[in-house]
């Protein structure tokens, strides 16, 4: 029976830092309700002409060497976002020019926060099927473009960045042990950007209105966040009959610190078994998830044989999780 195994991780975040105080002088907000409401303290937005593939393509890069692979060995490549460069083609296509993948399939999954999750979900099944060999995710957003900078509730929440990783077939007991997704199509309007698509396509009228920026009902949605995800993390760990005392590393979605610190409490795992960066990068969606991944695998924190829990909740609303024995 074949697994998939994560062989390699890469990340990068451009270089613009934006920090809450500055936001603070912009507008009717400060550092500390930022900081005790949500944990961030700056993010990273992108320079005038850089995409969503640019950010792809560094973190990419970085994945493919940590691998040890080239480029042209890649036979499919699945960006995780929801700000591509563009509706049409997918950021994935761009992404694979860029790169020069030429042997490489390409297409994008948009599950907003919880799309690495579900690209994660999705390459587990190519690579376990044996359709794909050689696959690279990346989960890369540029939240900063939809943004209403005169928003507070917003704004001074999402940030710009990329992570990748690539996944091949493996007949040990490492590897990807399960993924578990989940939707409820009747809350998307907690978090949406109505405007740009084909409900409401793009006029003079959609643009006064704001609705190219992106819109949340922030409380609402935090509430059936954190009942969501402890529930999902228990349920996670008890499908594949591993105890929470056994987890060493908790991987969140980087929305909200309050968040991440109910779901570490519920399954009591101490703060220094969970990775945290939004204090650095905010809300990167789909990118946090691998971003973190990547500190954490640099920096020693996860090792060879550890359990390694991954969870995420975005607009859909979606929600989802996976358990690696790294
Ligand atoms: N600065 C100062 N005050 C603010 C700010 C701000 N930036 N934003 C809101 N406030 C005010 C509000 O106006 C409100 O004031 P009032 O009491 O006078 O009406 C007060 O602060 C409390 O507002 P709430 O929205 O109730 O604040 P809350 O504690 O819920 O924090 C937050 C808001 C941070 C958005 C939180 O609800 C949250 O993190 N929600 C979940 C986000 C999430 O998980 N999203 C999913 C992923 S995103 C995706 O998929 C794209």
């Amino acid at each position: 029976m074949l697994k998939s195994r994560i062989t390699g991780t890469g990340s990068y975040v451009p270089e613009k830092i934006i920090d809450n105080s500055y936001l603070g002088k912009k507008i009717d907000t400060s550092d500390e309700w930022i900081t005790e409401r949500t944990g961030i303290r700056e993010r990273r937005v992108v320079k005038t002409g850089q995409a969503n593939s640019d950010l792809c393509f560094e973190a990419s890069k970085k994945a493919l060497l940590a691998a040890g692979l080239k480029p042209k060995d890649i036979d499919m490549i699945v960006v995780a976002t929801m700000s591509g460069d563009m509706p049409m083609p997918s950021t994935a296509a761009i992404l694979q020019k860029k790169l020069g993948a030429k042997n490489a399939s390409a297409f994008d999954v948009n599950a907003a926060c919880s799309g690495f999750i579900y690209g994660l979900s999705v390459a587990d099944k190519f690579i376990k099927t044996g359709a794909s060999q050689k696959l690279l995710l990346v989960g890369a957003e540029v939240n900063s473009r939809f943004l209403d900078w005169e928003d507070r509730a917003t704004c001074v929440l999402f940030g710009d960045g990329a992570g990748a990783v690539v996944l091949e077939p493996t007949k040990g007991k490492r590897g990807i042990l399960s993924t578990h997704l989940h939707s409820d199509g009747n809350l998307w309007d907690f978090i949406c950007l109505p405007g740009g698509g084909s409900k409401n396509p793009p006029s003079e009228k959609t643009i006064k209105k704001g609705m190219h920026f992106i819109k949340m009902k922030g409380n609402e949605t935090f509430k059936v966040a954190v009942r969501t995800l402890e529930k999902l993390v228990v349920s996670t760990l008890r499908e594949n009959n591993v105890d929470p005392s056994e987890l060493a590393m908790l991987i969140p979605h980087q929305a909200n610190l309050r968040i991440i610190s109910a779901t570490a409490r519920r399954l009591n795992l101490p703060m220094s078994r969970v990775a945290v960066n939004l204090d650095k990068y905010g809300n990167t969606s789909s990118a946090s998830i691998p971003i973190a991944l990547d500190e954490v695998v640099r920096d020693g924190r996860i090792k060879r044989g550890d359990y390694v829990l991954l969870e995420a909740f975005g607009s859909g609303l979606t929600w989802g999780s996976a358990l690696i024995k790294w």
